[in-house]
């Protein structure tokens, strides 16, 4: 079923490989609509309750489910009793089919296959079977009256991470998102250094848990699954669900048009989508199963707890020559996605002796997994306020020594930066923060009952581009004041970030029309393949492949009328003449070769003349040769007199076109730009915090952050990304932590009540400024991931405030009120 045209075959398409740095058509379109605080073009939809989410749709015939969780954290299921739960009215089915429930596994930060685990328990709470109702309520009944025994409640589970620290063992490098690293001598380096620390820091588990719940809506049409469902990949997540049913990957279609967050969560298929699927296809019925929250916290993902060691040596003026960040996460047995909190430590700070090294331990616990930042936003708390205790050592301003310790290029690798502005990013926040004001000495500020700190660190997280593709049409469209619109289509998604707005501003732009004569579908894989909403890139990578399906139109328009690409410009739904063409290379050199060729087209005709006289060729053969050759066909009949031109209406030239629409795909990928440059955004972050006397409440009082993320596409969008890095940087300094019960491995706070988590009144004026940058290695539009960045090292900035507000260093998240006293 394809709900959207899918083009032809042999439509046009622009490529592009980041081999090379490349100029971006943004900084010659009029509009100048890209960078505007555009408010979300989906806002309306969202508030008024129009955007569907998938738990909203409804189907003819549609039954509910609801998932039953294990009780125990490890060991075998003896037997399932399902006789009392069919007995309750409404009750269609108990699904336990042992082929597909399966656990769920995190591999390379996206979850594979799906929970429901059948016969091996190996967490509390994972799902083990399905009750499938006429009504939600009676599934819901159904769910708590399954009797599930267990062969055997006690076999050992590892429920404790301090406890089988010891266990640790190596980590898959082929599989994980880092790798370990040693460069020098780094041990050696720490015991000749002037000045050195060597510190344990450790952060706790915390829950992606997004505002809206997982959820599937499954049904099929003959040996076709359809399922509207909640998820950042769609076009990834789509084979996994064909690889977990044994289906053809054609045999699946995805459908989010909206989706209510998913900080990692989302990357990969949830356990409600495979139950779903197989109870709609048992039941020959269309399948509704939402996660409880509870469900949510306890068997999508969750961010690993880590123990992080970080030992720096440098000289007595904190020039670092050794660096070392080695680290231990946990995550279910046989699972080899790790927290890979060294991504940024590889280039952030100088140091010929350079050390990366993971280590893991299993766990009976909730599969560990991406969450937002995976890496950085846990890892940058141990390295910047080990920065922060060096700086304290050494008597130098925190901003010093960072500035002392800018690499000139990738110290882990020797390769350049595309662009670093760290620096700027440090000055531009400074100024805006007052740090200047800050008194370097702890526990020297009190304000009525409150001791006042303020704290900095750095952030940085790696850009990267991921594959993906887009197709936009040029129809004409009456019901538009110019008569004409632009469809915008592609799977990637829009997780709350903005994606609508922004793809919508860079369509608007490239083709010269207004914002509502711009029509997005987005969220749906029968449309053409986008890397998804993940890891920063989604906006650079799918933005990229509609800048280049734009691109493609705007030299099928050029053509059209006789003009060069570069003399075109779109606007207001005119397409115009500017400027002079300038040859290019390639045009240079067919320029200087026609002589050449027109001398040997010359010599071939008196070969041909010569050899037709001889073989006795007629006159008329020889006539029509010679025609169709001094005379070349045009191929492209141009339609239109240009001598006077001054502009012509879009709507007219797409009316040209038999179907009355234009229609042409982008794609982007990654390329040698990856490789030969490090890419990545940076920032600053600033807080100040209070600390009361008496109780030890710690309050934020104030923070400001400074990054850099190439071109913006939206100042809104773009500040409001990094507004909810920074709260959620309060959240993991000062709350986030869940907690299993050591004797059963339940999650003790599975909702949102108990997971603690900032609320308005914790969230105080928070201050964005997105620095200037141009990075034109990243993708055609020189942008970069900001939304990470923008959590990366705010909890650390946070810790670096306590200690200056109380002198009391905390090395164990999330800072408490007790850990104060
Ligand atoms: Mo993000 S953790 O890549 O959704």
């Amino acid at each position: 079923m394809a709900l959207f045209n899918s083009g032809a075959q042999s439509e046009p398409t622009k490529k592009m490989t980041m081999n090379e740095p490349v100029e971006s058509l943004f900084d010659k379109v009029p509009s100048k609509l890209v960078g505007q605080p555009i408010t979300r073009v989906d806002g309306s939809l969202k508030v008024s309750g129009q955007a569907p989410y998938s738990a909203e749709f409804h189907l003819e015939g549609q039954v509910y489910g609801v998932l039953v969780s294990a009780t125990i954290a490890k060991g075998k299921i003896k037997h399932i009793d399902s006789r009392a739960v069919e007995a309750i009215p409404g009750v269609i089915k108990v699904v336990t089919d042992p082929k597909h429930f399966v656990r769920n596994s995190q591999q390379g930060g996206a979850t594979k296959s799906p929970t429901q685990g059948v016969t091996e328990i190996f967490y509390h709470g994972q799902p083990i079977a399905a009750v499938i109702a006429e009504t939600f309520e009676a599934a819901t009944e159904g769910a708590k009256a399954l009797k599930v025994t267990y062969k055997d409640e006690t076999e050992d589970a590892v429920l404790d991470f301090e406890a089988a620290l010891s266990d640790a063992h190596a980590i898959d490098e082929a599989t994980g998102s880092d790798k370990n690293q040693t460069q020098g001598d780094p041990e050696q380096g720490l015991t000749d250094s002037e000045v050195s620390l060597d510190l344990v820091y450790h952060t706790p588990s915390q829950s992606n848990s997004p505002m809206e719940p997982h959820a599937t809506l499954a049904h099929w049409e003959g040996d076709k699954l359809i399922m509207y469902t909640s998820n950042q990949m769609l076009a990834s997540s789509k084979q996994q669900i064909a690889d977990a049913l044994g289906l053809d990957n054609d045999k699946v279609q995805l459908i989010a048009r909206y989706v209510g967050g998913g900080f990692g969560s989302k990357l990969g298929i949830a356990p409600e989508s495979i139950a779903a699927a197989i109870s709609a296809k048992e039941l020959g019925r269309p399948v509704l199963i939402v996660m409880t929250r509870p469900q949510v916290m306890e068997a999508t993902v969750r961010r690993s707890n880590t123990r992080q060691r970080i030992a720096i040596g440098c000289d007595k003026d904190g020039i670092i020559n050794t660096f070392i960040h080695n680290s231990i996460s946990s995550n279910l047995p046989g699972e080899s996605f790790f927290e890979p909190v060294a991504l940024s430590t590889h280039f952030l700070y100088r140091g010929e002796n350079r050390q990366v090294e993971y280590q893991m331990v299993d766990t009976n616990q909730v599969l560990s997994g991406s969450m937002r930042a995976p890496g950085e936003a846990v890892g940058q708390i141990a390295v910047e306020c080990a920065m922060d205790e060096l700086a304290i050592k050494l008597n130098i301003d925190p901003l010093e020594l960072r500035r002392r310790n800018e690499p000139e290029q990738d110290p882990s690798q020797d390769i350049p930066f595309s662009t670093r502005s760290l620096i700027a990013c440090m000055e531009q926040g400074a100024e805006k923060f007052g740090w200047n004001e800050r008194n370097p000495k702890p526990a020297s500020r009190l304000e009525g009952d409150w001791w006042m700190g303020i704290g900095m660190a750095a952030a940085a997280r790696g850009n990267s581009l991921g594959t993906s593709e887009a197709r936009v049409i040029l129809q004409v469209d009456s019901s538009k004041e110019l008569g004409i619109k632009a469809v915008v289509e592609t799977d990637m998604t829009d997780i709350g970030t903005g994606s609508y707005t922004v793809f919508t501003q860079i369509t608007a732009d490239l083709l010269g029309l207004p914002i509502d004569h711009i029509e997005m579908k987005l969220g749906d894989t029968s449309l053409p393949p986008a890397v998804g909403s993940g890891g920063s890139k989604g906006a650079s990578s799918s933005g990229s492949s509609i800048y280049l399906a734009c691109q493609q139109l705007r030299e099928m328009l050029a053509d059209k009328v006789g003009l060069y690409p570069d003399t075109i410009q779109l606007r207001a739904g005119q397409i115009e003449k500017v400027g002079e063409h300038e040859a290019t290379s390639t045009e240079a050199i067919i320029e200087a070769g026609k002589d050449i060729a027109t001398d040997l087209v010359d010599k071939a005709t008196d070969v041909v003349d010569n050899l037709a006289e001889k073989i006795g060729l007629s006159a008329s053969n020889q006539k029509s040769f010679q025609q169709e050759r001094s005379e070349p066909n045009v191929s492209q009949q141009k339609s239109y007199d240009f001598s006077n031109f001054q502009s012509y209406s879009l709507a007219d030239i797409i009316g040209e076109y038999d179907e009355k629409k234009l229609s042409a795909k982008g794609e982007i990928k990654p390329g040698k730009n990856a490789k030969n440059y490090r890419q990545a955004s940076f920032g600053a972050q600033f807080a100040e915090v209070g600390v009361h006397r008496v109780t030890g409440e710690i309050r934020v009082k104030r923070m400001t952050g400074a990054f850099a993320g190439g071109r913006i596409l939206n100042h809104k969008t773009a500040t409001s990304q990094c507004y909810g890095g920074m709260v959620f940087g309060i959240g993991s300094a000062l709350m986030e932590e869940i907690i299993h019960d050591k004797h059963d491995g339940r999650l003790c706070n599975h909702d949102l009540s108990e997971y603690h988590i900032p609320v308005n009144a914790d969230v105080p004026q928070i201050e964005v400024i997105l620095v200037e940058e141009d990075d034109r290695y990243t993708n055609p539009m020189h942008t970069k991931g900001i939304g990470e960045t923008s959590i990366s090292g705010a909890a650390a900035a946070i810790a670096n405030a306590i200690y200056n507000a109380v002198g009391i260093r905390v090395r164990e998240l999330p800072i408490t009120l007790d850990k104060l006293l």
